[in-house]
């Protein structure tokens, strides 16, 4: 019988899954990543970028450099982005996104001195630009494929950004 309401929200959710692979038993590492994989990573990726914009955001109030303060609040702004971005795929598969923050929020924020915070902005940064190198060639979808390949050329810059600051402090 025809669908006569064509194609859902649900239907592509389903056809998502269906191009997966059952089990990732051989070559793990080389295999696309299964829906569970996919939310587990989604899920670590999005509570890593709300603690690195609660975190940015708050070295930005810290500091009293406007241009240093615009560098910061840009840096937020993209980790919010990214947070929108996450969850939006997370819901696409049909996930429940994390209400957490990454442990790394209250480290950051237990620092005193600024510079400390902004080397520990760096390793966090850093593991997500890992992270994301190491999944890129196994995400099977190609939009939550091109939104992390955008996310891995935003961090990288941003990493750039930061430490040119650190250097001008
Ligand atoms: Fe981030």
């Amino acid at each position: 019988m025809r669908n006569l309401e064509g194609p859902g929200k649900e239907d592509n959710y389903k056809g998502i899954v269906r191009d997966m692979p059952p089990s990732p038993d051989e070559n793990a590492e080389n295999q696309l990543l299964s829906r569970d994989e996919i939310l587990e990573l989604l899920n670590s990726l999005l509570e890593a970028e709300r603690a690195g914009a609660r975190a940015v955001s708050s070295l930005s109030h810290q500091c009293n450099d406007t241009v240093d303060k615009e560098t910061l609040h840009g840096i937020a702004v993209d980790e919010g982005r990214f947070c929108a971005m996450l969850t939006h795929h997370i819901v696409r598969f049909d996930g429940l996104p994390s209400l957490r923050a990454g442990e790394f929020l209250e480290k950051i924020l237990a620092l005193e001195s600024f510079d400390e915070k902004l080397a520990l902005l760096d390793r966090g940064q850093s593991w997500v630009v890992r992270k994301l190198q190491g999944v890129l060639p196994r995400i099977g979808d190609e939009k939550l494929q091109g939104d992390l390949l955008d996310m891995l050329k935003v961090h990288e810059r941003n990493i750039e950004d930061a430490a040119l600051l650190r250097h001008t402090r």
